[in-house]
C-alpha cells in the first residue's frame, strides 16, 4: 500500500457518501440511550453481515464486533465507534431530526457509527492489500462510561495490537483532524456526599444543626483542594454539579445531598483526590456540627495517546487532507471512555473537524439541543479510519 493508493481512499469514500449519510440519518431519527442500543446494534449487524466479516453481536451488552482478515500477515488494528445517544430534546428542526421525544444523538455517535461502517466498506474492498487484520468495534454506553470496559471484560480486545478512534468536533472546521501526543482528555470520577444536620424552624437556628450552611462551606472549600493542595502544573477540576436540600423557605432541613465530578490528567493526582475530598468534606462538616458521608466512584482514566500512533494518524491525515488538514489538539478535561482501551494497548484518539469553516466559534457544542454537524465530515472520517490499518500494515 503506497501513498498514492492511500490518497485514493478519500475519493473512494466520496462514492460511498450517500450510503454513509443515509445510515447516519437513519440512526439520528431513532436515538437510543446508553445500555438500550438494541435497535442500533441490530442495524449495524445487518449491514456488516453481507460484507463477509466475522461478526459477533452482544459483546459486553449491545456491542458489535466485526473482524476483517487481510491478505498478508501483520498487526491486528482495532477501530472503534460509539453508538449511544443522550436524554436531550432535539431542537435542530432538521428533516431527519430525532423522532423519539427527549432523545437525541447530541454527541454525534450516530456519525461515528456511520463513519466506521464506511471504513469497513472501504477496507473490505481493499482486503488483498491489507497486511494484518482490522477489528471494527461498535461500542455501546460511552456516555455512561461503561461500554469500553464491558467490551474489554467480554474479551473484545483479545489479540488487538493497536486501537484508533475519533470524535467529531463541531468547533473544528470540516476537513481537519486534531490530536496530540500524551494526555488529551481527562480522567472522569464522580463523588457524592450526604451532609447530615438536624432540621427545625428557620427562625430558631440555635435549636438546629444547619446542613445548608455546612454544605455551602463544603462547596467553597472543595475549590481550595485544587488551588492550594495541587501543583498549578497538575491541572484538575472539582465541580459540584448538584445540590439538593430542603423544600420550604422557612425550614432548616435535616440533610443536604451534593454531587460532583473530578477531572485530571495525572494518575498520581487522581489517586490523591479521594483522600483530599474525604478530609475536606468531613472536616468542614464537623466544623459546622454536621456529619458527612462521602462516596467516591472512579470511572475512567485520562486518555493518553502514544507518540508512534499519533504519528500514524498525522501521516494519513496529511496524505488525505493535506498539510492544512492537521492541527494539534489542545488538551481538555472532558472524558472519553476510549481511555479504557488505551490503558491496555497503544493507540490514538483524534478529533475530526465537523463544523462549518466560516463560523466555527458560533457552532452549537456537543450535547446542545441545537448541535449539528457538517455531513461532509462523514466521508472524510471513513477515509481516515480506513487509511490507518492500511498504513500501519504497510509501515510495519
Ligand atoms: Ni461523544
Amino acid at each position: 500500500m503506497n501513498d498514492t493508493s492511500l490518497a485514493e481512499l478519500l475519493p473512494a469514500a466520496r462514492k460511498l457518501e450517500e450510503k454513509i449519510i443515509g445510515l447516519r440519518r437513519r440512526l439520528h431519527q431513532y436515538p437510543e440511550l446508553s445500555l438500550e442500543e438494541a435497535e442500533t446494534s441490530a442495524v449495524i449487524e445487518a449491514l456488516l453481515e453481507p460484507l463477509g466479516l466475522d461478526v459477533r453481536r452482544g459483546v459486553g451488552g449491545y456491542g458489535v464486533i466485526a473482524d476483517l482478515q487481510g491478505g498478508k500477515p501483520g498487526p491486528l488494528i482495532a477501530l472503534r465507534a460509539d453508538m449511544d445517544a443522550l436524554p436531550v430534546q432535539e431542537e435542530t428542526g432538521l428533516p431527519f431530526a430525532s423522532r423519539v421525544p427527549g432523545r437525541m444523538h447530541a454527541c454525534g455517535h450516530d456519525a461515528h457509527t456511520a463513519m466506521l461502517y464506511g471504513a469497513a466498506k472501504l477496507l473490505v474492498e481493499r482486503r488483498s492489500e491489507l497486511a494484518g487484520g482490522v477489528r471494527f468495534i461498535f461500542q455501546a454506553a460511552e456516555e455512561v462510561n461503561e461500554g469500553a470496559r464491558a467490551i474489554v471484560e467480554a474479551g473484545g480486545m483479545a489479540g488487538v495490537d493497536e486501537i484508533y478512534g475519533l470524535h467529531n468536533s463541531p468547533t473544528l472546521p470540516v476537513g481537519t483532524v486534531a490530536t496530540r501526543v500524551g494526555g488529551m482528555m481527562g480522567s472522569v470520577d464522580r463523588f457524592s456526599a450526604t451532609i447530615q444536620g438536624r432540621g427545625g424552624h428557620g427562625a430558631m437556628p440555635e435549636q438546629c444543626v444547619d446542613p445548608v450552611v455546612a454544605a455551602s462551606a463544603i462547596v467553597l472549600s472543595l475549590q481550595t483542594a485544587v488551588s492550594r493542595e495541587l501543583s498549578p502544573f497538575d491541572p484538575a477540576v472539582v465541580t459540584v454539579g448538584s445540590i439538593h436540600g430542603g423544600n420550604a423557605y422557612n425550614v432548616i432541613p435535616d440533610r443536604v445531598e451534593i454531587e460532583g465530578t473530578v477531572r485530571t490528567f495525572s494518575a498520581r493526582v487522581r489517586d490523591q483526590l479521594p483522600v483530599m475530598l474525604g478530609r475536606l468534606v468531613g472536616g468542614v462538616a464537623e466544623a459546622h456540627r454536621c456529619t458527612a458521608e462521602v462516596r467516591y466512584l472512579r470511572m475512567v482514566p485520562a486518555l493518553e495517546n502514544r507518540e508512534d500512533n499519533v504519528c500514524a494518524v498525522n501521516r494519513v491525515t496529511r496524505l488525505l487532507l493535506g498539510e492544512n488538514g492537521l492541527t494539534e489538539a489542545a488538551p481538555v478535561l472532558a472524558g472519553e471512555d476510549f481511555s479504557v482501551y488505551l490503558e491496555r494497548v497503544p493507540g490514538c484518539f483524534f478529533w475530526l473537524g465537523a463544523g462549518p469553516q466560516a463560523n466555527a466559534d458560533q457552532a452549537y457544542g456537543l450535547h446542545h439541543p441545537k448541535y449539528t454537524i457538517d455531513e461532509d465530515c462523514l466521508a472524510i472520517g471513513a477515509a481516515v479510519l480506513a487509511a490507518i490499518p492500511l498504513y500501519r500494515g504497510f509501515a510495519g
